[in-house]
C-alpha cells in the first residue's frame, strides 16, 4: 500500500514568503507559468490542461480543460473568466490560506485561463468575510500592473487582460456558479436555471469560465512542469495534490495538502493526530454540509472523487468534520439542516419548504415521537428535494441525511423510543 506523506504544492509558497511582495514570488519561478503559456496557442494551452487531467476543486470535479474548451471554441467575441472565491461550505478554509498566503498564485492561474479562452476581463468573487484576503488581492493586482503582467500587451504580447476583485455579501448560494454571476451582475443572488450553463451564457449572457480558487492555483504549476508531471501526482482519473481542511475532534485541525487518493484515515491519524483524549471515532463529514456521513469502517476509503463517488459519497470541497463518540448525530444533523434551512434562498418551494419539513421531523425524532414512519418520511422529503429543487443546494440535502440514516440508525431508533440523549443539549439550546 502506497505511503503517503504532505506535500506542498499549492502550499509551497504559503508561510515562505511575504504576500504582500511580488518581489519574493518572482524569485520562487512566479509567472514563469504564464510566460511559458504565452509563447503556445491558447488552443495548445487548453490542451495541455485537458492532458493534465485536473478536475474542479469546488465540488462537483468537473474536468477543467473541458470546460476552458467549451469556451475557448464559443463564437461570442466578449468572454469572462470568473473566479469562485466565495467559500461559504462549513468546515471549509483552503481558499482562504491561498489567498491570504500567495494571491500572485490565483493571478497568475486566471491571467493564463484569460489567454486561453480568449477573455481580456476576469472577476474574482471573494466570500466579504475575508478582508485580508480581498486586501492582498488587490495589492497583487496592482503590482501585478505595475510589472506588466496584468493589463494591456501583458509581457509584450499581444494578449491584454484584466482583473477585478468583487466581495459577496455572505449568502452560501452565492458560491453556487449561476447565483454568483447574477450577484456579480448586481442582482439578487437567485440561481439560475440549467442549461444554459455558464459556459454559453454566463456573465452578462456572454461564455465565462468559473472556476474555484484552488482550480486556478493549479494551473501555473501545470503550464511550468506539464501535463505528464502532473499525472504523476494523485490518481489516474483525479491526478495531482488536494487541499483537505480538516477540522472537528482533531489534535492538530488545520489545513494539508496531500496527494489526491490519501486515505481518510491517513488524514485523521497522521496529519490531524487523532482524536483528543484517547476518545473514540463516531463518524466524520466528508465534502462539508452537502457532503456524506461516513462510519469508522469507511476510513481506507481514498479521498479523491471517484473512490468516493464509489461509496455513494463526494469530495466536494475536501473538508474532513470529524465528530467523536461525545457526539449526538442527531445534533450534528441538526446544525447541517438548520444551515440549509437558513441559506436556503426560497426560490423554489421544495427547497424552502422542504428544509423547514426535514427540521421539524428532526425535531420530532429528538423529543422521542415514537413514531418511527418520521425516518421514512425523512427519506421522502430528501428525495422530493432532489428531484425537484431548482438549484444543487436544495438537490444535495439528501446526502447528509440518507447517510446520517444509514450508518446510524439505531442512534436514529434510540432517540425515537427514548428521547434526547445527553449530548442532545445542544439542539435543545437551538430551539429554546
Ligand atoms: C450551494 C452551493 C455553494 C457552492 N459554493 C462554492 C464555493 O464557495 N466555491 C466554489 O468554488 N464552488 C462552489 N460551488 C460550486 C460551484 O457552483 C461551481 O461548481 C464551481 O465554482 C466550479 O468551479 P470548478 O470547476 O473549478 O470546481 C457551490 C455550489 C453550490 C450548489
Ligand atoms: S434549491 Fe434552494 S437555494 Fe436552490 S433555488 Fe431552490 S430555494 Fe434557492
Amino acid at each position: 500500500m502506497k505511503a503517503f506523506a504532505e506535500k506542498k504544492v499549492l502550499l509551497s509558497n504559503v508561510g515562505a514568503i511575504d504576500p504582500e511582495r511580488i518581489e519574493d514570488y518572482l524569485d520562487r519561478g512566479g509567472y514563469e507559468g504564464l510566460r511559458a503559456a504565452l509563447k503556445r496557442s491558447p488552443a495548445e494551452v487548453v490542451g495541455e490542461i485537458k492532458e493534465s487531467r485536473l478536475r474542479g476543486r469546488g465540488g462537483a470535479g468537473f474536468p477543467t480543460g473541458l470546460k476552458w474548451e467549451l469556451v475557448l471554441k464559443s463564437r461570442a467575441k466578449t468572454r469572462y473568466v470568473v473566479c469562485n472565491a466565495d467559500e461559504g461550505e462549513p468546515g471549509t478554509f483552503k481558499d482562504r490560506v491561498l489567498m491570504e498566503g500567495d494571491p500572485h498564485r490565483l493571478i497568475e492561474g486566471m491571467t493564463i485561463c484569460g489567454y486561453a479562452v480568449g477573455a481580456k476581463r476576469g472577476f474574482i468573487y471573494v466570500r466579504g468575510e475575508y478582508a485580508l484576503s480581498i486586501r492582498r488581492l488587490e495589492r497583487a493586482i496592482s503590482q501585478a500592473r505595475q510589472r506588466g503582467l496584468l493589463g494591456r500587451k501583458i509581457l509584450g504580447s499581444d494578449f491584454s487582460f484584466d482583473l477585478e476583485v468583487r466581495a459577496g455579501a455572505g449568502a452560501y448560494v452565492c458560491g453556487e456558479e449561476t447565483a454568483l454571476l447574477e450577484s456579480l451582475e448586481g442582482k439578487r443572488g437567485w440561481p439560475r436555471i440549467r442549461p444554459p450553463f455558464p459556459v454559453d451564457y454566463g456573465f452578462r449572457g456572454k461564455p465565462t469560465v468559473v472556476n474555484n480558487v484552488e482550480t486556478l492555483a493549479n494551473v501555473p504549476e501545470i503550464m511550468c512542469r506539464g501535463a505528464a508531471w502532473y499525472r504523476t501526482l494523485g490518481t489516474g482519473d483525479s491526478p495531482g495534490t488536494k487541499l483537505y481542511p480538516l477540522s472537528g475532534a482533531l489534535n492538530r485541525p488545520r489545513l494539508v495538502e496531500a496527494e489526491m487518493g490519501v486515505p481518510l484515515r491517513t488524514l485523521i491519524y497522521d496529519f490531524g493526530g487523532g482524536l483528543p483524549g484517547g476518545r473514540e471515532l463516531k463518524g466524520v463529514l466528508v465534502g462539508g454540509a452537502a457532503g456524506a456521513f461516513l462510519a469508522p469502517e469507511e476510513l481506507d476509503v481514498p479521498m479523491d472523487f471517484k473512490s468516493l463517488w464509489e461509496i455513494g459519497a463526494g469530495l466536494g470541497s475536501g473538508a474532513v468534520l470529524v465528530f467523536d463518540e461525545t457526539a449526538c448525530v442527531i445534533d450534528v444533523l441538526w446544525s447541517v439542516l438548520s444551515f440549509f434551512a437558513h441559506e436556503a434562498c426560497g426560490q423554489c418551494t421544495p427547497c424552502r419548504v422542504g428544509t423547514v419539513i426535514l427540521l421539524s421531523l428532526l425535531e420530532k425524532v429528538q423529543n422521542g415521537s415514537g413514531d418511527p414512519a418520521v425516518l421514512e418520511k425523512m427519506l421522502k422529503v430528501t428525495h422530493l428535494m432532489k428531484v425537484a429543487s431548482l438549484c444543487p443546494l436544495g438537490q444535495s440535502v439528501r446526502l447528509p441525511v440518507e447517510t446520517a440514516l444509514e450508518k446510524f440508525r439505531r442512534e436514529f431508533e434510540s432517540h425515537l423510543k427514548e428521547g434526547p440523549c445527553p449530548q442532545c443539549k445542544a439542539t435543545t439550546e437551538v430551539h429554546a
